[in-house]
Parts: structure tokens; C-alpha cells; sequence
């Protein structure tokens, strides 16, 4: 099964979508969402790229942030849990991989956890540089570390989801391509890392 399909064939209904993550001790306040919170600016704008069911949202939300936020994941169950959750934001149904939405109209874009799907991810993460008017920010809970070479799971016939890992000197040659302005956090919280790109 492809990669991206996974979610919305393996969770069978939208009431199930709305539990995924925020039951699973990586919910609302985990320590790299509340590292995301401190990069960005209240007044500012945030593009959420595979926004899963809406808890990264649900954090600015609680936390009283003042950001205009849009969620986009591949996976409609998602969408429709966010809708539901959070009626009072935008939500849509997109491919990290091909965005619809203008050059430079978000000024943050954010990839958390949905990069280790997507393979290779210097799609996502262009199309992410495309749509960031200042930063870019992603966060892997596979930490990228000194591998050789990125290991892939190729799994499209079975029922499995497996992540990729990624070599951290490949990823930072190629992040470099797009900025010499880059920091990286590790461990926040469990094995997370945080990586802002700034233009
Ligand atoms: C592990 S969840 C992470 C959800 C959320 N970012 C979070 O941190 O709570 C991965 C999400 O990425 C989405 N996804 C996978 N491939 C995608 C793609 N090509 N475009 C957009 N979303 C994708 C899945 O549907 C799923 O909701």
C-alpha cells in the first residue's frame, strides 16, 4: 500500500481519526509541539503540512497563540476530523508533494512527522520552501543520523506503514542547497529532532 494512502484506508472512520496521535502520549503539548510554538510569532501566518487530526492546532489553540493556521493532509478522514474538531479554521485535503497554494503566502510551513513518509522528501521540502515567506520548519521523530545512506522501506503490498530513516549529511547537503540559515534541536522530547530553515 502507498505510503500516503495508508492513513485513510488503515483508520476506519472519522471518529477514530480524531483519537489518532492525541492517544498516544505525543498529543497536544508534547515538548517539539510546543518547540514549534516558540519559533513562530503571534500575528504570523502557519501552514501545517500533514496536519494529521488537527494537534498541532489543538496546541496554538490551548496555548492561546494568536497564529492564522491552515491544516493540509492527503488523508480526508483527517480533514474531516479537523472540521469537525475545529469548525472555526481552515482545513484541506492536499499532497505535501504538489501544494496548491501561492509562492510566499505562509509565513511559516511546517512538516512534523510526515516526512519519514515521503520519499524523497527534497519534494515536499521545496514545495514547503516554495509556499514559506520566512521559515520553514520541520520536525522528524526518526532523527536523521550519520547512516551511510538513507534507508527506505518500500512497502507497497502490504498493510504496513513503515517510516523512512534518514542520513543526516545527505539532508543537510541538500537543506543547505536552500539556506545557510539552518538550526537544529535534538531530543525534544523523546527522540525529536527540530530543524528551522530561514530564508
Ligand atoms: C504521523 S502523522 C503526523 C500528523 C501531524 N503532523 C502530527 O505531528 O501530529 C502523518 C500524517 O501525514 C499525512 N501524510 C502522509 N503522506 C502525505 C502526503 N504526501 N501529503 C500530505 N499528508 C501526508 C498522513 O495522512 C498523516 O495524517
Amino acid at each position: 500500500m502507498k505510503k500516503e494512502v495508508w492513513w485513510d484506508r488503515t483508520i476506519q472512520n472519522v471518529e477514530q481519526a480524531k483519537g489518532y496521535i492525541r492517544g498516544y502520549g505525543e498529543g497536544v503539548f508534547f515538548p517539539s509541539r510546543m518547540k514549534v510554538l516558540d519559533l513562530i510569532k503571534d500575528g504570523e501566518s502557519l501552514l501545517d503540512v500533514g496536519c494529521g487530526p488537527g494537534c498541532e492546532y489543538e496546541n496554538i489553540k490551548e496555548s492561546k497563540r494568536k497564529i492564522v493556521y491552515k491544516g493540509v493532509d492527503y488523508s480526508l478522514k483527517m480533514i474531516q476530523a479537523c472540521r469537525e474538531l475545529f469548525p472555526e479554521t481552515d482545513w484541506a485535503v492536499q499532497d505535501a508533494r504538489i501544494l496548491m497554494e501561492d509562492d510566499k503566502s505562509f509565513d511559516t510551513v511546517l512538516l512534523r512527522h510526515v516526512l519519514e513518509f515521503i520519499y524523497p522528501y527534497s519534494v515536499p521540502i521545496g514545495e514547503a520552501w516554495r509556499v514559506a515567506k520566512k521559515r520553514v520548519i520541520l520536525v522528524f521523530w526518526i532523527p536523521p543520523q550519520n547512516k551511510g545512506a538513507d534507508r527506505i522501506s518500500f512497502n507497497e503490498d502490504d498493510d504496513k506503514c513503515q517510516a523512512n530513516a534518514y542520513d543526516l549529511p545527505t539532508l543537510m547537503a541538500y537543506l543547505k542547497t536552500l539556506t545557510d540559515k539552518i538550526q537544529v534541536w535534538e531530543n525534544v522530547g523523546k527522540s525529536n529532532m527540530v530543524i528551522l530553515l530561514e530564508k
